[in-house]
């Protein structure tokens, strides 16, 4: 193959793509790209600067200067480690409120690009497939039931040590979903081609399993 293979996996909130797309690109040795990270990275330099959220000039002047650095597990924000401040969910629902702003949807576009690297690219997020890498090798739009995601969200959260109740996070789930599925710019939506693939009773492993099937037989 000469060109760099890329796996774009999609799909809404806390439905388990992330912990998914991550072993199959350690499975495959590819490169990693969490782009909802890049978004809550944006949220959080944004609310720590006391900025106005609907401010998009500055939001996007913001996302195309961050200063990320992605070390494993760990992601450093101005050399200064966020990975567990960004999972807050005050930074999530803050990064599903600036990611309906082109502006800075734009402004992410080339750093998002910028991990298209040798020998891959499994890419996480919800444009994937359909905006950023559109002539993606297999698209995957991972789903699962509300309850299913409330209840994982749950558990990582109250594993984190950060405060959680089920109705509340299932309210909060049910108004990030219409966000990202009902916004003007690459609303979340299954690209064309894209495999579907719903968790809700399934586990980690056997949703890896699945992808990587399904990109062996895109690979013969
Ligand atoms: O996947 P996540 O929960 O970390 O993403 C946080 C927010 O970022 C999510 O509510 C929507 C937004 N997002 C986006 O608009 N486009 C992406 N490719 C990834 C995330």
């Amino acid at each position: 193959m000469n060109r760099i293979p890329v796996i774009t996996i999609d799909g809404p909130t806390a439905s388990g793509k992330g912990t998914v797309a991550s072993r199959v690109a350690q499975t495959l040795g590819f490169a990693f790209l969490d782009s909802g990270a890049l978004y809550r990275l944006t949220a959080l330099a944004a609310i720590e600067s006391g900025m106005d959220l609907g401010d998009e000039p500055e939001l996007a002047r913001i996302a195309a200067g961050l200063d990320v650095r992605f070390e494993g597990e760990r992601i450093l924000l101005s050399g200064r480690e966020v990975s567990d401040a960004i999972r807050a969910e005050a930074v999530g629902v803050a990064a599903s409120r600036i990611a309906t702003l082109p502006g800075v949807r734009s402004a992410l576009v080339d750093l998002q690009h910028g991990f298209h690297r040798a020998p891959g690219l499994v890419a996480d997020g919800r444009d994937m497939g359909t905006v950023i890498f559109p002539a993606a090798d297999l698209k995957v739009f991972l789903t699962a039931s509300v309850e299913a995601r409330a209840d994982r969200r749950y558990k990582q959260l109250i594993g984190k040590g950060f405060p959680a109740t089920m109705p509340a996070l299932l309210q909060d789930l049910r108004e990030r979903d219409a966000r990202d599925t009902e916004r003007a710019v690459a609303p979340l939506k299954p690209a064309e081609g894209a495999h579907l693939l719903d968790t809700s009773n399934m586990t980690i492993e056997q949703a890896v399993e699945k992808v990587l099937g399904w990109y062996q037989s895109v690979l013969k």
